[in-house]
């Protein structure tokens, strides 16, 4: 058996432009420039390194407190914007994967930075389909750094050698990278070199390559 693990954020739903157009917002309160190409890197980045990502191009220093009060406001915006949505924002073909492993009996677990991942999977209603929830509540250290993986893999009780990971950031695909997974970037291919495997959605996974995925390390 395998262990299969979904980022959330742009590899279950494109919450991205949400959080562009919260940050996008904050941004021009605070009389920084940000731009759609920023954005990209602020992809699979927590919410407090995104701040810290967006105050240093604008070459913006702040006291704590003003810190933590710009987090909220962003969460509070970001938050609205999510408010809506429901299951027609599921990217393609997601929920066919996620119900072929479930008939093949597979571990599926969470590994997200967002602190908003269980509200967005409830709102998706994909949340019975997850044996484990790993999101940025329960890490300390952001991807690369491979924590969220390795505590997902434990969660579920798979080695991490027998984990796949579904990834889009370049964060997400190095950190299962060092956790020794195997790392499928689901995106762009030039931005996701460092992946084992890369298809640009779901819709062009084919089950032979996802049964040869369970079958992997048998
Ligand atoms: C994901 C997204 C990032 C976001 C991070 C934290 O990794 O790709 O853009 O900043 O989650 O999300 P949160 O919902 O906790 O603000
Ligand atoms: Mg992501």
């Amino acid at each position: 058996m395998s262990g299969f693990i979904f980022d959330l954020d742009g590899v279950i739903v494109d919450t991205a432009k949400y959080h562009y157009q919260a940050w996008k917002q904050l941004a021009d309160k605070i009389g920084i420039e940000f731009s759609l190409e920023q954005n990209e890197q602020l992809k699979g980045v927590s919410r407090a390194d995104s701040l810290n990502k967006i105050l240093e191009w604008g070459q913006k220093t702040i006291s704590n407190e003003t810190f933590t009060a710009l987090m909220k406001e962003k969460n509070e915006q970001y938050l609205d914007f999510i408010a809506t949505m429901d299951d027609n924002e599921i990217l393609p073909d997601v929920s066919k994967v996620l119900n072929y492993l479930k008939t093949k009996k597979q571990k599926i677990a969470l590994g997200s930075a967002s602190k908003n991942a269980v509200q967005i999977l409830e709102k998706v209603k994909l949340t019975h389909y997850f044996d484990a929830i790993v999101d940025g509540n329960q890490v300390t250290n952001a991807k690369p750094n491979p924590e969220v993986f390795l505590n997902a893999a434990k969660q579920i009780n798979v080695q991490p050698e027998h984990c796949i990971v579904f990834e889009d950031s370049l964060a997400g695909i190095q950190a299962a990278n060092i956790a020794n997974m195997v790392s499928i970037g689901i995106g762009d291919a030039s931005i996701l070199a460092e992946a084992d495997y890369v298809f640009k959605d779901f819709s062009e996974m084919s089950l032979e390559f996802i049964d040869k995925l369970i079958n992997l390390k048998n």
